[in-house]
């Protein structure tokens, strides 16, 4: 055995590097929580951070393995900051990221039941967890995906199988003009999933939403007789729980029994916004995502775990054995049996994280109130900072939030709406260079917002107000005779 192997797998020397790390992890959340950290991102061009790391990387001696995790962190967002207000990445709970870590060293890869026997056990616990927070019925299973976008996917390409009217996983689409019908402001990792399939843009009819970005349940009908108009096979209909950009929900009932009049599947991407489930005051806003035949959650989202973990669902288990029905003699011995425990018969990822572990753990030490805490106070905090920014006289905002998300735009006097859109640009942009916050941009109707997602649970109204006052000194200091972007 070679001395570098020894040491790269020594007991010890793990332990000494497990504790540093522990610690350094802890004093760092200690100081992202009271915000002593000034920057919740040290802004850097990704030029300039090649840059850095490439002298890093090149730099002899190496340095000590604590230097290289502050260093790390320091070159990093801050996502436990509580200005952080950007996009919908959590901060995950500290219990969460103990189990991750448990789970890259124990490194059960999954794919059948042999190699991750408890993690195995433990995906069905989650997954009928899930299923029956939801209402989803005796019938139904499902599988865990890394990421919602594979988890779409899933759904989609169930979808296809199922309502097609041949096997096309054996066939092929032979040419058939399938389609899916999605408000035009679903992730693109919908879009996607459907060209993926091989439907081209033809494969996505764009159902109209109203101002707050909502489907249009008027318009269901037209769209769909209009598809079979020009020859395409509708297979499926995609509601949001809550979309991306504005955090809007659909009329999901509305939905649903079009879909069941039509014969079409529903899917629901309830990747963000599923968790209003957990909560009684928000639970209204997914009504009708238990009369889905498929939808995916993001735990990594609004169930405060670590990247990634997303569960799809189906309402009918028996549809996910058939979407990937492949032979794969060395692994998996037979696919006419639908064993649960393999759960490579069920998802295009053969090795897999042990993902389950996570949820189980939150689930197991606090229990769904952890989750339903969480989702309350974040999304009580975007309706307090809406009405904040109500009282001003120059901020507007896009709508009023259905979720965690807030658009809105500051509106200095006597600007032009073209004016407005470079301002807005530019405030973002100097935000972000600055670093104090952090937050996004989104284009609404035609029109460029900025854009918070109150995802950190210790982020209050002060941090909010400190905000809209930043946003102010930004545009009187750097914006105001700024012309063009
Ligand atoms: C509504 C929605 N669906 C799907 C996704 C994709 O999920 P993931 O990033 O886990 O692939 C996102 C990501 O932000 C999302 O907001």
């Amino acid at each position: 055995m070679s001395n570098i192997l020894e040491q790269a797998f020594d007991p010890e020397i793990f332990r000494k590097n497990g504790h540093a790390l522990v610690n350094q992890l802890a004093d760092y959340l200690k100081a992202c929580r009271i915000g002593s950290r000034l920057k919740v991102l040290p802004w850097r061009s990704p030029e300039q951070m090649l840059k850095k790391w490439e002298q890093d990387f090149h730099q002899s001696p190496s340095g000590s393995f604590e230097e290289l995790i502050s260093k790390f962190i320091d070159k990093s967002i801050h996502l436990h900051h509580p200005k952080n207000m950007g996009h919908q990445v959590v901060p995950p709970a500290p219990p969460a990221i103990l189990m991750d870590f448990l789970s890259n060293f124990l490194n059960n890869s999954m794919a059948v039941y042999e190699v991750g026997p408890s993690s195995s056990a433990i995906e069905k616990i989650v997954i009928r967890w899930v299923s029956s927070i939801f209402s989803m019925g005796e019938k139904s299973d499902g599988i865990l995906t890394s990421g919602g976008s594979i988890g779409n996917l899933t759904a989609l390409l169930a979808a296809r199988q199922t309502k097609a009217g041949f096997n096309v996983w054996e066939k092929g689409i032979q040419g058939n003009k399938f389609a899916v019908m999605m408000p035009d402001v679903s992730h693109y990792s919908l879009i996607r999933a459907v060209k993926i399939m091989g439907l081209g843009d033809d494969g996505i009819i764009r159902i109209p939403v109203n101002d707050r970005m909502e489907v249009i349940p008027n318009e269901l009908e037209a769209c769909f007789q209009q598809a079979v108009e020009e020859g395409k096979q509708v297979i499926a209909a995609v509601g949001n729980a809550c979309s991306t950009s504005t955090g809007s929900y659909d009329p999901l009932e509305e939905m649903a029994h079009f879909c069941r009049d039509h014969g079409l599947w529903f899917h629901v991407d309830a990747a963000h916004g599923g968790a209003a489930g957990l909560t009684n005051k928000y639970r209204h806003l997914i009504k009708g995502i238990e009369l889905a035949d498929s939808f995916v959650i993001d735990f990594h989202k609004m169930f405060l775990c670590p990247s990634l973990t997303t569960a799809v669902i189906f309402r009918d288990g028996s549809n996910s054995y058939e979407t990937f029905s492949q032979k794969a003699s060395y692994l998996l011995k037979s696919q006419e049996k639908q064993n649960w425990y393999d759960s490579a018969q069920r998802t295009l990822e053969c090795t897999k994280k042990m993902m389950g572990i996570k949820v189980y753990a939150l689930l197991k030490f606090y229990g769904p109130e952890l989750f339903s805490d969480y989702v309350s106070r974040t999304y009580d905090l975007a309706k307090d900072f809406a009405e904040m920014i109500e009282e001003t006289q120059d901020f507007q905002l896009a709508m009023v939030p259905a979720s965690n998300i807030v658009c809105f735009r500051f509106i200095p006097k006597g600007k032009s709406p073209l004016d407005l859109e470079t301002i807005t640009q530019q405030i973002r942009q100097l935000i972000l260079e600055d670093g104090e916050f952090y937050i996004v941009k989104t284009i609404i109707n035609g029109k460029t917002y900025l854009r918070t997602t109150l995802m950190n649970p210790f982020t209050s109204k002060k941090e909010l107000a400190e905000l809209l006052e930043k946003i102010r000194y930004t545009y009187f200091s750097h914006v105001k005779n700024v012309k063009e972007c």
